[in-house]
């Protein structure tokens, strides 16, 4: 099992880098990942209701969610959620409930709240991914879903070798081209009631990953025999 490796990002680093990023990030990333960000719309509306996005960053995403779901994000970086600020402002988002510093780590939000959690480009630039997937478990509803966005490192070839020789230079903006996909069906297998419903392979030339895990729904409560139902 591939275990948790340790804090080879650290949260100063995140701040830092995405501090620089912030006035930038727009152009540099908007269209890049833009085909990502739509397909997780797509699949986060599939069950719609109350949406978390985590590390929303400029809420670039936010516009583009029918306003007819009700929409959390939170991101660790002041600076990058400003932008988010601005943006709902600019675009009239009034189904944008809130926008908060929060690690993703560490969510100060409470069990079962959210039908869906979407997560882009974010879940390889945590300390933490698998602590961080844990909460994204806890604050999903039963039957919702979390939905990832991600770059997932090569299991061979040159791109693997590749992404192994920049990861020392990636660490330092934020990322870890290197993550490998076990360190999540290993969180998947020793989590219970969270399932993998898929992975689907994202351009450009997929390079990314469309993920999604389910939380299965609470059992239904059957009478016993000779139970009588109490009366209100
Ligand atoms: C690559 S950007 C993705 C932004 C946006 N989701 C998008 O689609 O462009 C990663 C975001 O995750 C945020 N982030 C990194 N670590 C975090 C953490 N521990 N808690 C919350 N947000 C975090 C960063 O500040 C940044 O805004």
């Amino acid at each position: 099992m591939a275990g948790e490796a340790g804090e080879d990002l650290d949260k100063g680093t995140i701040a830092t880098a995405y501090a620089r990023w912030a006035p930038v990030y727009d152009l540099v990333f908007g269209a890049v990942f833009d085909r990502g960000r739509q397909a997780a719309i797509v699949a986060a509306e599939r069950l719609g209701g109350r949406i978390l996005e985590v590390g929303v960053g400029t809420g670039i995403s936010l516009p583009d969610y029918a306003r007819t779901n009700r929409l959390v994000g939170v991101d660790l970086s002041e600076p990058m959620l400003r932008k988010a600020q601005e943006r709902v402002a600019e675009h009239h988002l009034d189904n944008v409930e809130a926008l908060a510093v929060m690690d993703a780590e560490n969510l100060g939000l409470p069990d079962d709240a959210f039908d869906v959690v979407v997560a882009q480009y974010v879940i390889t630039a945590v300390p933490h991914p698998e602590r961080t997937l844990d909460e994204f478990a806890r604050v999903l509803k039963p039957g919702g879903e979390i939905v990832l966005v991600n770059h997932i490192g090569a299991e061979t070839g040159l791109r693997r070798a590749f992404e192994a020789w920049f990861a020392p230079v990636a660490r330092r903006l934020g990322w870890r081209p290197e993550f490998p996909w076990v360190r999540l069906t290993d969180w998947v297998e020793r989590t219970s009631g969270i399932e993998l419903i898929e992975r689907r392979p994202m351009p450009p030339l997929g390079h990314f990953s469309l993920i999604r895990f389910g939380k299965q729904k609470m059992p239904a409560v059957r009478a016993l025999p000779g139970n009588v139902p109490a009366k209100a």
